[in-house]
């Protein structure tokens, strides 16, 4: 954090901020954990992780076909970021040795939850994507799902997913894409939405773009970014066989037929999400 120089004391650039900021990012996440907002049942019950799970593979029925969460069995497979740790049990109950990290307290509390009503085996832990307490070369499989680009130092985060992956091994990673009909469309609305109600409220810094990105997740959100496929080419370069999907979620707050128009004609080309498959 701080670095001798000339006898005297002085702060890498950017590091007292990055450090406020990851605080606000674990308050935002730890009190909205992902899921729990689609859903009114009470926090940690059987009823609520099946609606959770329920919600997330209606609105994103690609998920399987994507990951393959049946290709681990019997692999060291972490997941950066679990949230409640939907994809985790995918992992877990298709036979795959599961470690889930968090940021957030909450987060781990439930995942521990959802795997003993499960009666299944997971090692949760709170830590950070930006310095794994792992060894290098610990895991068959890296997966991450919407977190990294929440992170202040997000190439660090990187960084830290291929120290930790076997050579060899296999890395998933879902990351907003920049390059999508929800940010060509959503900004221009933004912006006019934002000049009707003539004032900045909730803006939080980095420009219309970025803050259109961050309130995707909620208007408290601290932090989002997205990125083109050219900027994760050069994120992921260390990185073999880098293959690159694109999809989008299923919106709850738009009518069916937007949603089949959107799927249909935009999503696998300029959806929202993209993912990196790719190895060590
Ligand atoms: C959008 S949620 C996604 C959760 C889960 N992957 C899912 O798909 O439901 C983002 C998650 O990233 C976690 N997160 C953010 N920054 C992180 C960091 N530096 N290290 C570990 N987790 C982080 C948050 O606590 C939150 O649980």
């Amino acid at each position: 954090m701080y670095k001798l120089k000339n006898s005297s004391i002085i702060m890498t650039q950017s590091t007292i901020p990055d450090v406020q900021l990851k605080n606000s990012v674990r308050e935002f996440w730890n009190s909205h954990p992902c899921g729990t907002q689609f859903t009114n049942l009470e926090w940690g019950s059987k009823a609520f992780f099946d609606e959770v799970e329920r919600f997330r593979y209606a609105t994103q029925p690609f998920m399987n076909t994507i990951v393959g969460f049946n290709r681990f069995r019997g692999k060291n497979v972490i997941e950066i970021g679990c949230g409640l740790g939907t994809d985790l049990m995918q992992f877990a109950r298709n036979g795959a040795h599961v470690t889930g990290i968090d940021l957030t307290p909450q987060s781990i509390a439930l995942v521990k939850r959802r795997f003993a009503l499960e009666g299944l085996p997971v090692r949760a832990m709170v830590a950070d994507a930006e310095n794994l307490p792992f060894e290098d070369n610990t895991f068959d499989l890296v997966y991450s799902f919407g977190v990294l680009h929440h992170t202040p130092d997000t190439q660090k985060a990187i960084d830290e997913v291929y120290r930790i992956l076997k050579p060899g091994g296999n890395v998933i990673i879902m990351l907003y894409n920049k390059t999508s009909l929800h940010v060509w469309l959503g900004v221009p609305l933004y912006v006019l939405l934002r000049l009707q109600k003539n004032n900045s409220n909730g803006k939080k810094g980095g420009g219309i773009v970025r803050d259109w990105i961050r309130v995707y997740d909620g208007t408290e959100n601290p932090l989002g970014k997205a990125y083109s496929k050219t900027e994760m080419e050069r994120m992921f370069s260390k990185f073999k066989n880098r293959q690159y999907t694109i999809c989008d979620s299923y919106r709850r707050h738009l009518p069916k037929l937007a949603n089949t128009v959107n799927q249909k004609l935009f999503a696998s080309w300029c959806g929202f999400w993209r993912f990196i498959k790719a190895e060590k």
